[in-house]
C-alpha cells in the first residue's frame, strides 16, 4: 500500500498495487490498471507540487541498469525513485563486468544479492529485459528494449494525451513517421488502443506495412490522409541507428515527404496538440516552431513522465 505523508491520501482502490511483478510493456495492462496508473499519476504530480514529501518506497533500493543512451527516462526514473523515498543506484552496465562476458542474467543476480529490489532496465537488445525478467528476483522496469517496447513513455503519452483531450475514448491519434524502428510506437499502438482511441500510421511503406490488421490501427501512405480531422499528431525520431535509412533515400527525402509543417498540420483539428517522444531531430521531423508552439505538448510529456514513473514504480512496490 502506498502511503502518503500528508492528506489527501489517494483512495485504496488507486493505490493497491498491481498484480504484476514487472512492467515489461503496457500489453500486460488492461484498461482498468493502466486507468489507475494514470490516476495515481495524477495525484503523484499534485503531490510533488506541492511540494510533499512521500515514503512509498522507504528502505527500498532501485537501480539504473541503462546500457543504451537516455536523457528523459533515466533522469525522470531518478528523479521518481528518489521522491518516493528509495535509494538510488546507477549500474553502468557498458562499465560492469558485462564487459568481461559476465551475461545478463548473471548481472541481474548478482545485482539483487547486494539488496536492489527494482531494476529499471534499458537495453539495446529486443526482449533483453525478459529475459531478466524470467530468472529476476527483483522487480524489472522495462525503461525501452530495442525496437520493441517503452511502456512508460506510452503511459506518460496517454497521460498527457487524455489531460488535453479530456479523455481517449473515441480519439483520433496520428503517429507520424519511423514506426517500424520506434518502440514507443509499438508501445503505443497497445496502449492507445486499450484505452479506446484508433490510431492512424504512416510514414514510408517500408516502416508502416508491418502494422496492418492491428486492431484499431489504420496504415496511411499519404501524410495528408493520416492527419485529416486527427485530435492529435504524435511525430517520431528516424532512428538511424537502428538501420532506418533503409526506410528513405535520405533525410531530406522524409522531411520532403513526411516532415510535420505548419501547413500539413491545418489537416489535423485546428486544436491538436503535438507530440513527440524525443529526442527530436528540429527540422527533420518537424519545424522547429512546431516544436515549439503552443499547441506542442513535447515538454509536458517530459515532465508527465516523473509522475508516470513514480506511479509504475509505487504499483510494482513489495
Ligand atoms: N523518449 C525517451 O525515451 O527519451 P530518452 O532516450 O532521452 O530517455
Amino acid at each position: 500500500m502506498i502511503q502518503v505523508s500528508s492528506p489527501p491520501a489517494p483512495a485504496a482502490s488507486e493505490t493497491s498495487a498491481w498484480q504484476q511483478r514487472h512492467l515489461l510493456d503496457v500489453d500486460s495492462l488492461d484498461r482498468s490498471a493502466a486507468t489507475r496508473c494514470l490516476d495515481l499519476a495524477v495525484q503523484m504530480r499534485d503531490l510533488r507540487e506541492r511540494g510533499e514529501r512521500l515514503n512509498a518506497l522507504s528502505g527500498h533500493v532501485v537501480g539504473l541498469a541503462f546500457a543504451e543512451p537516455s536523457t528523459r527516462t533515466r533522469v525522470s526514473f531518478e528523479i521518481a525513485a528518489s521522491s518516493l523515498g528509495a535509494d538510488v543506484v546507477e549500474l553502468p552496465i557498458a562499465a560492469s563486468s558485462v564487459s568481461k562476458g559476465e551475461s545478463l542474467t548473471d548481472t541481474i543476480r548478482t545485482l539483487e544479492r547486494t539488496g536492489i529490489g527494482t531494476i529499471v532496465m534499458r537495453h539495446g537488445r529486443s526482449g533483453a529485459p525478459y529475459l531478466a525478467a524470467r530468472s529476476a528476483g527483483a522487480r524489472i522496469v522495462n525503461a525501452g528494449d530495442g525496437t520493441h517496447a517503452h511502456p512508460t513513455q506510452a503511459l506518460l503519452d496517454a497521460l498527457t494525451l487524455r489531460d488535453a483531450l479530456g479523455g481517449l475514448e473515441g480519439r483520433s491519434i496520428a503517429i507520424v513517421g519511423d514506426i517500424g524502428h520506434s518502440r514507443v510506437a509499438r508501445s503505443n499502438l497497445h496502449l492507445l488502443t486499450t484505452m479506446g482511441a484508433t490510431v492512424r500510421i504512416a510514414g514510408p511503406p517500408a516502416w508502416v506495412n508491418a502494422f496492418r490488421g492491428w486492431e484499431g490501427v489504420s496504415v496511411h501512405h499519404r501524410l495528408e490522409e493520416a492527419l485529416d480531422g486527427a485530435d492529435a499528431v504524435m511525430a517520431l525520431r528516424v532512428q538511424l541507428e537502428r538501420n532506418a535509412g533503409g526506410g528513405v533515400p535520405t533525410l531530406r527525402e522524409y522531411t520532403r515527404a513526411w516532415g510535420l509543417t505548419e501547413k500539413r498540420m491545418r489537416h489535423a483539428r485546428p486544436d491538436a496538440p503535438i507530440l513527440h517522444p524525443g529526442p527530436t531531430n528540429e527540422g527533420v521531423e518537424l519545424t522547429a516552431s512546431l516544436a515549439a508552439c503552443q499547441k506542442s505538448l513535447i515538454g509536458l510529456q517530459v515532465t508527465n513522465g516523473v509522475a508516470v514513473r513514480m506511479a509504475v514504480l509505487a504499483l510494482l512496490a513489495p
